[in-house]
């Protein structure tokens, strides 16, 4: 009988074991390896559905004029008096808001005609230029330049653009213009400004070719700067190179292996992946819906997502795509560039496709690529957030390396009791692992330049930064050049992280060092514009500094 004290020792142990060995790997080691996330502000006011990061560290984000009425009012007893509006013809509250970064509050703004579905850039000036939208405000061009005193709100063109631009992508080019790209039923493209009245909108048959009619599987195309000064473009499920000087197609790319669509209304994601040292520039393109999910998703059948990623380089004599798998299959996620090049994929849905009603399963983990590792060993996966992103969710990088993800709707008024998935008015925050504190031991700091400085192409520029007393691992250290990109729809338009040619560390005084990189070398690698610069050593980024480039 002896051994029956034995057993039962055993018997625990063994269930503790198992207990371990059940429990997500977070739990046994590091708890906050996998990243953390935050709850901002509850209430915003509205869903954020489109977001864009000015240098003066303010979110521009909006909804659309047609939901009904939002939860904040307008200042000072302001109202929108749209005949036109389809929701309100008088409507006093706001469909667009300022976050401010800094002291974690917001401000309404006001837009006058409605901005659903609509896209935009960052001009050379850091003037956001957003274009289009729906029924009153499809031909509108909208601006808002920054201020740091609230005093500034959206002025509008309401006949700015050639033709109608709904589910368009706008990209900035080199000669500081804008490029808007598509959108429902439009097969061309037009820029802005214009340079002259003879300026309008030109054909582009590769959206007839990737069009189907009956789902329009090619909106909010993937549109990339090639620093040859092509586009390439990716609507549906291929892409070209796309001169648009002479409207010709300089090269055709393979379909994605496998032929699922890619674009709206099957939403997958896509990033130009790091840019280093001015070559071989590659696309990766993540999820989506397969074949015939949206008609399905009709007939009430949520089909699974898409859980491959396809790699291209683009510039190659002939590209193919190389496919990975992710941990698990997703529509409607967002794929972030990190300052240190990984790219972060989050939001979204686990089946379905995007539009009304359309989405099941939230995704609720985020997923860590990183490029620079073996295939196989690319994916990693994060903490989860308990709160569904769905259809109209976003997710952008912020100045201090966090990332910023607020929206879902998918529904046509904000519903916030009665539904699968309530109109979401909260703003949270991803923070991936380089910003625990446990690695704060390694963080670099930027002394100078400081932030909202000047620079030129080309150029060499000096950086000085601190790193804790004895942690320098010199050949670690790279600068980064972030673009803040104008997010919606799974899609961050103008998104590129140039990581720049560097020189070596030299020591400067105690912890602080100096390290020289030169400047992008075009507009076509970088047009004119704010970014944002980051020190990063060991995978782990400083704070960045705004800089400006013409
Ligand atoms: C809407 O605003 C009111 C007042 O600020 C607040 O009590 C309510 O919780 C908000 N609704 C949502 C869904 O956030
Ligand atoms: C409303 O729409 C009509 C028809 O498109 C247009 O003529 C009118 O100017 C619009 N009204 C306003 C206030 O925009
Ligand atoms: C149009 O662009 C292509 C690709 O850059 C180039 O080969 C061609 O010469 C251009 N044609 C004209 C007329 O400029
Ligand atoms: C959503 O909100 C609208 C407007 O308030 C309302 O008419 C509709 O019944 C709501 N839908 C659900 C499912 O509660
Ligand atoms: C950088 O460091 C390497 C290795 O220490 C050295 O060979 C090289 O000359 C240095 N370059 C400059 C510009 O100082």
């Amino acid at each position: 009988m002896a051994t029956t004290p034995t057993l039962i020792l055993s018997f625990i142990f063994c269930h503790l074991l198992l207990l371990l060995l059940l429990l997500p790997r977070r739990n046994i080691l590091t708890a906050a390896a996998d990243g953390k996330w935050d709850l901002l502000l509850t209430n915003v006011g509205i869903s954020a559905m489109h977001m864009q990061l000015l240098h003066t560290d303010r979110v521009v984000m909006f909804d659309r004029t047609d939901f009904g009425r939002s939860n904040i009012s307008l200042p000072d007893g302001k109202c929108r008096n749209d005949p036109n509006d389809t929701a309100l013809t008088t409507d006093c509250t706001a469909h667009s808001v300022e976050y401010d970064v800094a002291s974690n509050s917001i401000r309404p703004l006001m837009v006058l005609t409605d901005v659903w579905c609509s896209s935009g850039a960052v001009m050379s000036d850091g003037t956001l230029v957003q274009t289009g939208g729906y029924n009153d405000g499809d031909h509108a061009v909208r601006m808002f330049t920054p201020c740091s005193d609230n005093s500034c709100d959206w002025r509008e063109i309401k006949t700015g653009l050639t033709q109608r631009r709904w589910y368009a992508t706008n990209q900035i080019l080199p000669d500081g213009r804008q490029i808007i790209i598509g959108g429902r039923r439009q097969f061309n493209y037009e820029f802005y400004p214009k340079t002259s009245s003879a300026d309008k909108s030109y054909g582009l048959p590769f959206l007839v070719q990737t069009n189907d009619p009956r789902i329009e599987n090619n909106l909010y195309p993937f549109v990339f700067l090639n620093g040859d000064g092509n586009l390439f473009i990716f609507a549906n499920n291929r892409a070209i190179l796309f001169n648009y000087f002479n409207g010709t197609v300089v090269k055709t790319y393979p379909a994605i292996p496998g032929g699922d669509p890619r674009s709206y209304p099957s939403s997958g994601s896509a990033v130009l992946l790091p840019l280093r040292n001015n070559v071989g520039a590659e696309v990766l393109v993540c999820g989506g819906a397969p074949k015939g999910a949206y008609v399905s998703a009709n007939n009430g059948n949520f089909v699974g997502a898409l859980n491959t990623c396809g790699r291209i380089r683009i510039n190659g004599l002939n590209p193919q795509w190389a496919m990975e798998t992710m941990p698990m299959g997703r529509v409607m996620g967002d794929m972030v560039l990190l300052p240190n090049g990984n790219v972060l994929i989050i939001n979204g849905a686990g089946s379905g496709t995007a539009g009304w009603e359309f989405g099941r399963s939230p995704v609720l983990t985020p997923i860590l690529y990183r490029p620079g590792n073996l295939v196989g060993s690319r994916f990693e996966v994060q903490t989860p957030s308990s709160t569904p992103r769905m259809y109209h969710s976003t997710a952008i990088l912020l100045r201090d390396g966090r990332v910023l993800v607020g929206g879902s709707n998918p529904h046509t008024y904000y519903n916030f009791t009665g539904v699968l998935f309530p109109t979401d008015l909260t703003l949270q925050t991803f923070s991936p692992s380089y910003l625990d504190p446990k690695v704060a031991y390694l963080r670099p700091r930027i002394i100078s330049p400081v932030s909202q400085s000047r620079t030129g192409y080309g150029q060499q520029l000096a950086i000085r930064f601190t790193i804790p007393p004895g942690r320098l691992d010199s050949n670690s250290v790279t600068v980064t050049m972030v673009a803040p990109s104008f997010t919606t729809h799974s899609f961050s338009m103008n998104q590129r992280v140039l990581v720049l040619t560097r020189g070596n560390v030299t020591v400067v005084g105690r912890s602080t060092y100096l390290i020289r990189v030169i400047t992008p070398g075009s507009g076509n690698f970088a047009p004119s514009g704010y970014y944002i610069i980051f020190v990063i050593h060991r995978d782990i980024p400083s704070e960045g500094i705004w800089i400006q480039i013409k």
